[in-house]
């Protein structure tokens, strides 16, 4: 597995750095809020695992599953909801973690329809960020990780046709590895 990296883009020590910093922020922000965090499945899993451990307030967590990409690295422009919540959000300072936030149509997508359910308050935690392919303009991170380039990353969860989650660090896939 480790043989299909091209080059580390973000290696274990630095994303925990990173985690803790964004865990501490989000103590401060939500002391006296009634925080869920809704962890976008299952590129966030890591990240979710590791941010909620690095959050000192009390919250609740939940899932949701959306999908918008076949198994490939292009996106297809649809979204649609494959698993909802359990909880019911009304009252609740939403945190969405995300994974990465790329095009916006997923995030954009599930804000919309999150916003209808009358919470409190919603806001976006994303581990990585890619400016560069952004079509949705208005979509913003309140909690950022790291900028990446326009390079498709996997590990720490993210996937390449399902594979390379479980990558401690997250890489860039060599090119040969899409064409096989
Ligand atoms: P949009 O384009 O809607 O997409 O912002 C966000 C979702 O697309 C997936 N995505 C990636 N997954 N490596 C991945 O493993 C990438 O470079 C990448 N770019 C986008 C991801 O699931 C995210 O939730
Ligand atoms: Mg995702």
């Amino acid at each position: 597995m480790k043989d299909d990296i091209l080059k580390v883009l973000l290696t274990e020590e630095e994303l925990q750095a990173k985690v803790k910093e964004l865990g501490a922020q989000i103590t401060e922000d939500y002391q006296d809020k009634k925080l869920l965090l809704v962890s976008v499945l299952k590129g966030s899993v890591v990240f979710m695992a590791d941010l909620m451990r690095a959050i000192d307030t009390y919250c609740r967590i939940d899932f949701m599953n959306v999908s918008s990409y076949g198994s490939g690295t292009k996106t297809t422009g649809t979204v649609k909801i494959i698993k909802d919540l359990d909880i019911d959000i009304a009252g609740y300072d939403l945190l969405i973690v995300e994974d990465i936030l790329d095009s916006g149509k997923t995030l954009s997508y599930i804000k919309k329809i999150l916003m209808e359910r009358k919470p409190n308050s919603i806001k976006i935690c994303t581990l990585l960020d890619k400016p560069e392919r952004r079509q949705v303009p208005d979509i913003k991170a309140d909690y950022k990780g790291f900028i990446v380039p326009d390079e498709f990353v996997v590990g720490y969860g993210l996937d390449y046709a399902e594979t390379y989650r479980n990558l401690p660090y997250l890489g860039v896939l060599k090119p040969e590895v899409y064409s096989k």
